[in-house]
């Protein structure tokens, strides 16, 4: 336990880099020391507007005095080997998701975080946005019963900034299931408390047929107990906005949604329509994640996902890929 401000290096300085640097600006808990990105102009740029430490490469991020943690946001084929080389520098690592692009290599840094007794959390931010934590409260809460089906939809058209992008190319990102299918098939998980055991994916290259990814994506999950989920990411659709998403959770006894329109989520109970908890994605999902991190380097805190979901997020991811390869349900490892 420390009651020091952690200090937090970040590792690539690109899009989702500033939703950390804002949380790190009004945290408290957390004080960024450094940054780095192998374009070494954008560290630059990005240090002078913070007031940090700038490099050009991550050996000298992690030798810089003060850092205690990284928060590593670069490309999805880096994840598994920059992991390792920030745990072998003895740093608290929030990885952004997902932990890898393979299973074997996000076992294999799960294990390397375990064995040296480091805080090792992925990025699933998706579980910190004010819809996701209170569908989780009402389910929390008892008032649907045991959930049953999950639905999550979420077609806002986030999926890539340009033609040129990185996550483009399966190579890099592993295809649009490791990239954002993670996201809903996490909550899925989550929502429904435990881990699937087959998966089946569709896809559609909607936007053209030249993508190497299937931007218009569903992937359905099948849980031991009979539960089961279909979580569908659209860049076809004509978004309604950035934060489009439906999502619903059918219960033994009750049903929670949360509709598009920013209604809020909604929960029929028994007793009527219940209105539940604020609305959206708000930035307030990057602090609530940093925080979670920096309470569990602390040792003040369980990780959030457990490490072991966030390893089920890309057992599930490569199912996925491989159904949407040939065609058939794939069955994967019982929860652990
Ligand atoms: N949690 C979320 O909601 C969310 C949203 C978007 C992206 N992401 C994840 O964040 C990561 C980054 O995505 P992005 O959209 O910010 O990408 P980006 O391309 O905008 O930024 C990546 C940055 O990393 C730098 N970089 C690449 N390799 C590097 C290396 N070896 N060392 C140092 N710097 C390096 C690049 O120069 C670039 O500045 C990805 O893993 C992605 O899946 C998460």
């Amino acid at each position: 336990m420390s009651d020091q401000p952690l200090g937090i290096g970040i590792i690539g300085v690109g899009g989702i880099a500033d939703s950390h640097l804002a949380a790190l600006r009004t945290s408290t808990d957390a004080r960024l020391i450094a940054v780095c990105d192998v374009v070494v102009e954008r560290a630059q740029r990005v240090a002078e507007r913070e007031g940090c430490a700038a490099y050009g490469s991550v050996a000298e991020l992690l030798a810089a005095p003060g850092v205690d943690a990284v928060i590593c946001c670069t490309p999805n084929l880096t994840h598994e080997e920059l992991g390792h080389q920030v745990l072998a520098a003895g740093k608290h690592l929030l990885m952004e998701k997902p932990l890898a692009m393979s299973p074997a290599g996000a076992r294999s840094v799960a294990e390397d975080a375990a064995d040296r007794g480091l805080t090792l959390m992925v990025g699933h931010s998706h579980r910190f946005s004010a819809q996701s934590l209170a569908i989780r409260e009402v389910i929390d809460s008892g008032a649907i019963g045991t959930p049953r089906f999950v639905r999550v939809a979420m077609n806002g058209g986030w999926i890539w900034p340009g033609w040129q992008h990185w996550v483009l190319n399966p190579e890099l990102s592993g295809g649009h299931s490791f990239h954002n299918g993670v996201h809903l098939t996490d909550l899925a998980a989550w929502w429904l408390g435990e881990q699937a055991d087959s998966v089946f994916a569709s896809g559609q290259h909607a936007t053209s047929e030249a993508l190497q990814i299937f931007d218009y994506l569903v992937i359905g999950l099948g849980f031991p107990s009979g539960a089961s989920a279909i979580c569908e990411i659209s860049r076809g659709d004509n978004p309604r906005g950035a934060a489009y998403a439906e999502i619903t959770v059918v219960g033994t006894s009750g049903v929670v949604s949360r509709d598009w329109d920013a209604e809020g989520v909604l929960a029929w109970l028994d007793h009527g329509l219940a209105q539940w908890g604020p609305d959206g994605i708000a930035p307030a999902t990057f602090d609530r994640e940093l925080d979670s991190f920096v309470a569990a380097a602390q040792g003040r805190a369980a990780v959030e996902p457990p490490v072991a979901f966030a390893v089920h997020a890309v057992d599930v991811a490569a199912a996925s890929e491989e159904s949407l390869a040939t065609g058939e349900t794939v069955r994967i490892g019982a929860a652990a």
